[in-house]
């Protein structure tokens, strides 16, 4: 298990800035992201040295799109004073627990993580055969570790990262988390709660060790948890105790699955910016309509007068998303029967996404027009994500003995 609660409700995720985002973002990451800075404390950031990885010979689209990438995420609601927004880049501690992590990570693990060869496979025409790109998925490691955070909102295609995090905690603490008095420290430690909790601390530590009492494991945690009385690395020392390992340097994360988005692109598939399929969050409300408007409906449909099955348009995945009950057993009736034709039935489509997006743009050119502000919440996000990521890095230091 390895996990320290104190830290548990920390989330921090990423995104890699390689062009605009688009209304696939909206309804699977960013909606996602808005409720969750309402209900935990929130590290999101933008990963340009991940980006990199694959970028590297087109770095233009990097440098275009970071701020681009913080002014859509503000436009759409993450809150600056909700959630700390910061830039990989401008915290050089993540490349530093990068290097100090790649030391103990085994290189079949990362061969072994599935995106490496399906991204190569995927985009045959770049090399991707470089230390970089096999090392991707322990930069995000190190990214999750500076902070220690407890939940990583991701898509399906990132659990592997994930799982890989955890391995390299576990692997570190392993290492380096053994002191050669630990023993003799956690019992200090347990002194200095009090009597009572010391008590109830060995009592429970026992009933979990002896019968595995997932329970009495709970107990002793929230325990833990409360104590006031002793030092962060006491802590430390008694969480990783309680599970008879040594002191949790660094805690597992949890992969927080963000439900897939379910927005289709203009043509029916996933939308994705290389299908070439979406609608930006900024698009100008005319190209908004010209896009629905143009979109493939059923190509059984040719005259006005067919009769079509939205489970074949791609304009009713739209319906499914945006429309009430009544529109969609409008277009239901009207589409099987040929009452309607398919400019009628895409309008109502074409009014809810720009209901959507107005408010989205207009907060964009605010920002944009006022790139001084965007610049210090940048600035003040990466200074509270760097305080942040240097105390792990001073404890990372110290238990492997550079300190
Ligand atoms: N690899 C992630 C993606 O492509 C982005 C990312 C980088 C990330 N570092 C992270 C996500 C840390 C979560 C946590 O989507
Ligand atoms: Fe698609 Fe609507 Fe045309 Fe039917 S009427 S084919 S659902 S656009």
């Amino acid at each position: 298990m390895n996990t320290n609660p104190s830290q548990n409700n920390r989330v921090l995720s990423g995104m890699r800035p390689t062009g605009k985002l688009h209304l696939g973002h909206l309804h699977g990451v960013l909606h996602n992201w808005l409720e969750l800075q309402h209900t935990h404390e929130c590290f999101f950031f933008v990963a340009d040295w991940h980006a990199l990885t694959t970028e590297y010979d087109n770095t233009q689209i990097i440098s275009k799109s970071v701020t681009e990438m913080v002014v859509d995420w503000l436009s759409a609601g993450v809150s600056p004073s909700a959630a700390t927004l910061f830039i990989q880049s401008h915290v050089p501690e993540h490349a530093e627990l990068h290097l100090l992590l790649s030391m103990i990570t085994p290189l079949g693990w990362l061969e072994r993580v599935p995106t490496y060869k399906d991204q190569q496979e995927k985009l045959k025409g770049k090399d991707l055969a470089t230390y970089g790109f096999l090392g991707y998925p322990l930069l995000q490691s190190a990214d999750i570790l500076a902070y220690k955070a407890g939940n990583v909102p991701v898509g399906e295609d990132q659990v592997a990262h994930v799982e890989l995090t955890r391995e390299v905690a576990r692997r570190f603490n392993y290492i380096y988390g053994k002191e050669s008095d630990f023993e003799e420290k956690a019992k200090l430690a347990i002194s200095k709660m009090g009597k009572k909790n010391a008590k109830l601390y060995r009592e429970h530590r026992k009933r979990f060790q002896e019968k595995g009492d997932p329970e009495a494991l709970e107990v002793a945690q929230a325990l833990l948890e409360s104590q006031q009385n002793i030092s962060i690395g006491d802590k430390e020392r008694l969480f990783g105790y309680l599970e008879g390992e040594g002191k949790i340097i660094l805690p597992e994360p949890q992969a927080l699955l963000t439900k897939a988005s379910k927005m289709p692109g203009l043509d029916g598939q996933k939308m994705s910016k290389s299908y070439n399929n979406t609608i930006s969050l900024r698009e100008e409300a005319e190209l908004v309509e010209k896009k629905i408007r143009t979109m493939p409906t059923d190509p059984a449909r040719v005259k006005r007068t067919d009769p079509g099955n939205p489970e074949k348009c791609p304009v009713w995945q739209f319906h499914e998303i945006y429309s009430s009950e009544d529109t969609r057993s409008w277009v239901k009736e009207g589409c099987t029967t040929a009452g309607i034709g398919c400019i009628e039935c895409k309008q109502p489509v074409i009014d809810a996404v720009e209901l959507e997006l107005q408010p989205i743009r207009e907060r964009a050119i605010e920002y944009l027009e006022d790139e001084a502000t965007v610049q210090s919440i940048i600035k003040e996000g990466c200074e509270e994500a760097r305080d942040v990521a240097r105390d792990t890095l001073d404890d990372v230091r110290e238990a492997i003995g550079l300190s």
